[in-house]
């Protein structure tokens, strides 16, 4: 096993993890598009400001037809093939970070998941961070895996997919022509220009602050905010990860009420990743989430033409954010868990040497 770096890595090594994620979820996702390696490099090594990332890669030798695969290699010496990954994404400013671990089936139940977890643990620990989460998909190996390490689920979220050849268009078209009178949906494909930066930043902001249960933001956290959204934006192009925006915008002050986001990696173009649709407090209750998200799908008709359906998550079922979604046409897929467990409680259970 050993720490890899995708930013010099050879063609050989990207293309051993390509390998290894497409494995894994064609067993345990069947219905999961294929990654591709456009902008791969990129996608693995580039982070947005003060983020990191780090990354293993195990080997084993190639079992020679139905033989059973020979014990994995410390050492990586006289092994050929890739049969585990692991990653740590350390976010900025952060007593956590998010372990990432696979092994295709082929080689799974030998030890090597445990392994990889061990170093990414001791990694964690010299890093000073607190605590790791891992996202696990629901009816895979990994739930008893992360189980059997001591971690717990802190998080339940449903996974939903909208397939556009279901969309009622018509719908759609209708949703966004009838706009309640005072607002404007507005779509940005790579993200919202410079000048409506600040807006946004206050939107979101103000957000972040009203689960804080405050009410107000200041200047000086709104171009704070307004900076960091403009690296990551800036981050997430050159990931290859093609952002979407949607702004509803509140005429008389110029105020986003509202936001919906997307994106759509190089990597696996077929399927975009929705990620945040929010509708400020006041502003609730005009039907905007249902605008906002309509002018999305209107934008990516014309814009990604090769999109096959969305994906987004939900953590309850009752929410408005269900019942716009349901309108729009999508339909529940499965569970997604977050795990957590604190560094030094991991590295105790795992009985980790460094
Ligand atoms: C989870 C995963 C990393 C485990 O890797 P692994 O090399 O098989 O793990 P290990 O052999 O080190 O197992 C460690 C312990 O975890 C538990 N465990 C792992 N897989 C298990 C399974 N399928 N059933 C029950 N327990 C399991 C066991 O307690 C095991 O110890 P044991 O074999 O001594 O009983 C691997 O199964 C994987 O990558 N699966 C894909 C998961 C996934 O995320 N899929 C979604 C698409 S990304």
């Amino acid at each position: 096993m050993h720490e890899w770096e995708p930013a010099n890595a050879s063609e050989q090594e990207l293309d051993g993890w390509l390998h290894i994620l497409n494995e894994v979820f064609a067993h345990d996702i069947p219905d999961e598009p294929t990654w591709g390696n456009q902008l791969l490099r990129e996608y693995l090594y580039l982070a947005a400001p003060g983020e990191r990332r780090i990354h293993w890669l195990a080997y084993a030798q190639e079992p020679v037809g139905d033989a059973e695969p020979a014990g994995w290699h410390a050492s990586g010496e006289n092994a050929d093939t890739v049969c585990g990954t692991a990653s740590l994404l350390l976010p900025a400013d952060s007593g956590t970070c998010v372990v990432d671990v696979l092994v295709p089936p082929r080689f799974q139940r030998r030890g090597i998941g445990r392994a990889l977890l061990t170093t990414a643990a001791w990694r964690a620990h010299g890093e000073g961070r607190q605590t790791l989460s891992a996202e696990v998909v629901s009816g895979t190996a990994a739930v008893p895996f992360y189980e059997a390490c001591g971690f717990e689920r802190v998080v339940v979220e449903v996974r939903y997919l909208l397939r556009l050849d279901r969309v009622d268009w018509s719908r759609v078209r209708r949703a966004v022509a009838q706009v309640v009178s005072g607002y404007r949906i507005e779509y940005f494909q790579g993200g919202p220009p410079a000048d409506l930066l600040p807006a946004y930043a206050e939107a979101k902001s103000m957000l972040r602050y009203l689960t804080a249960g405050e009410h107000t933001v200041d200047e000086a956290t709104v171009a704070a905010e307004a900076k960091r959204l403009s690296a990551s934006l800036d981050t997430l192009h050159r990931r290859g990860l093609r952002p979407h925006v949607v702004l509803a915008i509140h005429n008389p002050t110029g105020q986003v009420a509202g936001l919906t986001e997307l994106v759509v990696p190089a990597q696996r173009p077929a399927r975009g990743d929705e990620y945040d649709t929010l509708v400020l407090p006041r502003h609730r209750g005009y039907g905007l989430a249902l605008a906002m998200k309509s002018r999305m799908l209107l934008g990516l008709q014309q814009t990604e033409p090769q999109l096959v359906d969305i994906q987004t998550w939900q953590n309850g079922e009752y929410e408005p954010q269900a019942q716009v979604n349901a309108e729009l046409g999508y339909v529940r897929d499965r569970e997604w868990y977050e795990y957590e467990t604190t560094t030094s409680r991991l590295i105790s259970r795992l009985g980790a040497v460094s």
